[in-house]
């Protein structure tokens, strides 16, 4: 956990506005609103300038802005040649997207499962799982926490994997001292709102070294036009090539999960107080922790942060020990509640278990899903229970505290919330 003893949380949050709209956000979407909204000329420079700015605060070379963490991920997975028999593994505890994007592809989604302390997804599992048809691997840094990059990074050598950094939840946050985002062959990143800055609601935006990969995943996103590129603001095709009849438009496929200039004015707004963003959910997980500590509460087990990482806080993820507290979940969150806490949300039901994936009735029919796919050779993939044994064990004791407050009184009342539930249990 970082030190906040040094830090002035008065002077932390007098940088966050209580309604997440500053005054460099305001001063963007004028510009915009006074440019227009055609996507080009001026409003395409603000697309430009969002991505410009996300990769250097990154430090990448590329930053590929799109409509939303989903699209992100799409857009890696159709740029690497993910199609149908291949099979793309990501943890059984995330958000569904990382996996429906597999499915989209027409490709396979092998479910791992995830380490019981860090809740990320377990690299020796997912090393038990890569076959002959393994082409990517999504690790997801859940809850603001670093996957364990080093051991994945080694299978995708090994097996010439492609790796796609799932940092929805995860900003600015170190593994052994590198950045998240820097370290697959691309990232992605949701500006939804729940997350640590937000592009007006909703978007996205792709991280990348690979000039050749940039190149494509913007294909992928901008409708597979053969004139756009990984440049910054490369969205749209220029007039006189556009207007030409003989010009061929489409040389990859590609969906369209375009930003508008409006949110890419909005996100550079808050891309320029990120560090606060992300420093106010570290200072808000530190109180937390302090309230666990200081009432000497042993059935609530904090959030473990590895040697070597730092933690972003999405959210503050406990383990509640209900046999300990002689409560279970559900009551614990009443008394939450009536202590004046603003609820707390349990773990996503694990991906492999929800009906969709019970059902595979992805396409309509069942037998329609790539896991009847020829090749398995009537070998057809089902998800099981029993498949993620730890993520189906701790699912049902996951408290996830929130940290999005942006004002010293929210935080506040939410601390001390947990602090008067911990004492009303004595
Ligand atoms: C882990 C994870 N992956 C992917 C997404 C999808 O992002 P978006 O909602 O921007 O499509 C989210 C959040 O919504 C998420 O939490």
């Amino acid at each position: 956990m970082t030190s906040f003893e040094k830090i002035d949380p008065a002077e932390l949050f007098s940088h966050l506005p209580a309604n997440r709209c500053g005054e460099a956000e305001r001063r963007y979407l004028n510009e915009i609103c006074e440019a227009g909204f055609s996507n080009k000329g001026e409003s395409a420079g603000m697309i430009r300038r969002f991505e410009e700015a996300f990769a250097a605060k990154m430090g990448t070379a590329y930053a590929i802005s799109h409509n939303s963490g989903t699209g992100t991920m799409q857009s890696c997975l159709l740029a690497a040649g993910v199609g149908p028999g291949d099979e793309v593994i990501v943890p059984a505890s995330t958000m569904a997207s990382t996996a429906f994007v597999v499915v989209e592809c027409g490709a396979v989604v092998v479910f791992a499962d995830c380490d019981p302390d860090t809740f990320n997804i377990d690299p020796a599992d997912v090393e038990r799982k890569i076959t002959e048809h393994t082409k990517a691997i999504i690790p997801v840094s859940v809850f603001g926490l670093p996957a364990d990059f080093d051991p994945l990074l080694r299978l995708a050598e090994k097996h010439n994997l492609t790796i796609v950094e799932d940092n929805a939840e995860c900003y600015l946050a170190r593994y052994k001292g590198r950045l998240v985002g820097t370290i697959g062959n691309a990232a992605s990143f949701s500006f939804q709102a729940s997350k640590h800055m937000t592009s007006a609601g909703d978007g996205g935006m792709v991280t990348t070294n690979d000039e050749e990969y940039a190149r494509n995943i913007r294909k992928a996103a901008v409708v597979g036009y053969a004139a756009v590129d990984a440049k910054p603001g490369s969205t749209h095709v220029p007039r006189e090539v556009r207007q030409d009849w003989t010009y061929k438009r489409h040389d990859r496929m590609g969906y369209n999960f375009r930003m508008s200039a409006a949110q890419a004015a909005f996100g550079l707004g808050q891309l320029e107080r990120l560090e606060s963003l992300v420093a106010a959910r570290q200072y808000i997980a530190s109180q937390y922790e302090a309230a666990i500590r200081e009432e000497k509460c042993e059935w609530l087990t904090p959030p473990y942060v590895p040697e070597g990482c730092t933690h972003s806080y999405w959210c503050y993820t406990c383990k509640l020990d209900e046999a300990m507290l002689g409560v279970d979940w559900r009551g614990f969150r009443e008394a939450f509640i009536e202590h004046g806490g603003d609820g707390l949300y349990g773990l996503w039901t694990p991906v492999h278990l929800e009906t969709i994936f019970q059902t595979m009735a992805f396409y309509g029919s069942k037998d329609r899903a790539p896991n009847f796919d020829p090749r398995y050779k009537g070998n057809v993939k089902r998800y099981n229970e029993g498949d993620c044994p730890n993520v189906e064990a701790y699912r049902k004791h996951l408290c996830l505290f929130k940290t999005g407050m942006q004002t010293l009184d929210k935080v506040n009342a939410q601390v001390d919330a947990l602090r008067k539930t911990i004492r009303h249990y004595g």
